[in-house]
């Protein structure tokens, strides 16, 4: 499986990628994540990073596909998340898949209102042990020690940056819906329903047993 979960910020990218990565095994790539990790290493990189990422604005192109590569190369089946976000990206991605001589199974838009989105990303919680990600109302960190947390909130989920990265999504992200379109790989998934029929429907988009 070679899929792009693409989606503005909220639309559930993370989680669904992480769920469906589980079912049929294939490596979630999230470039959000990434870009934390190096943050929290504290390397030059990160410390290159940290701004872009905190005001919720784009690292540039050149050095996020330099951080991507990598993870690429590493798997053969994977879900990319967050990546690619416009069209140098979505350009450098194929040219790295043709120098795997690898193709792209399927892009999966995930559509919800941006009103959504901004109660969605305000609640979220991120365990600092797993990486797995819950809702404070819509998907509670269990309370039973299976994930021993602590669960932490995102900088760039302060209002501002995240009323601002929906911006760059419309501006930036969104027209990639119709790059896709045109080479007849895109999917369309409502993601304002509940979070197991979300999955259930990009398995069945995708041609997977849900
Ligand atoms: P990144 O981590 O990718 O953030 P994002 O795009 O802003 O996406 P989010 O993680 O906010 O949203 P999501 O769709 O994954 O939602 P989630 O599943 O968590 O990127 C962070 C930063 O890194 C960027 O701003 C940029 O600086 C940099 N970066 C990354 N990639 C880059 C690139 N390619 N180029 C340049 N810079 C890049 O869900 C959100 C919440 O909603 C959770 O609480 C969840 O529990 C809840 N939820 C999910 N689904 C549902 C549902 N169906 N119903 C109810 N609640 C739900």
């Amino acid at each position: 499986m070679r899929i792009i979960l693409l989606g503005p910020q909220g639309a559930g990218k993370g989680t669904q990628a992480q769920r469906i990565a589980d079912k049929v095994g294939a490596k979630h790539i999230s470039t959000g994540d990434i870009v934390r990790a190096e943050i929290k290493s504290g390397s030059e990189l990160g410390q290159k990073v940290q701004d872009y990422n905190d005001r919720g604005e784009l690292v540039p192109d050149e050095i996020i596909v330099q951080m991507a590569k990598p993870y690429l190369d590493d798997a053969d089946s994977w879900i990319l998340d967050g990546f690619p976000r416009n069209e140098a990206q979505a350009k450098a991605l194929d040219a790295a898949l043709d120098e795997l001589g690898e193709d792209l199974d399927a892009v999966v838009a995930l559509e919800a209102p941006d009103e959504a989105l901004v109660t969605r990303l305000s609640g979220r919680r991120q365990s600092q042990a797993t990486g797995n990600i819950y809702h404070v109302e819509y998907d509670p960190p269990p309370e039973d020690g299976d994930d021993p947390g602590p669960f932490v909130q995102r900088k760039d989920d302060a209002e501002e940056a995240i009323r601002r990265r929906l911006e760059i999504y419309h501006e930036q992200t969104e027209p990639l819906k119709d790059y896709y379109a045109e080479r007849g790989l895109l999917v369309v998934v409502d993601a304002e329903q509940e979070i197991p029929k979300v999955t259930e429907d990009i398995l069945e988009a995708v041609g997977e047993d849900a």
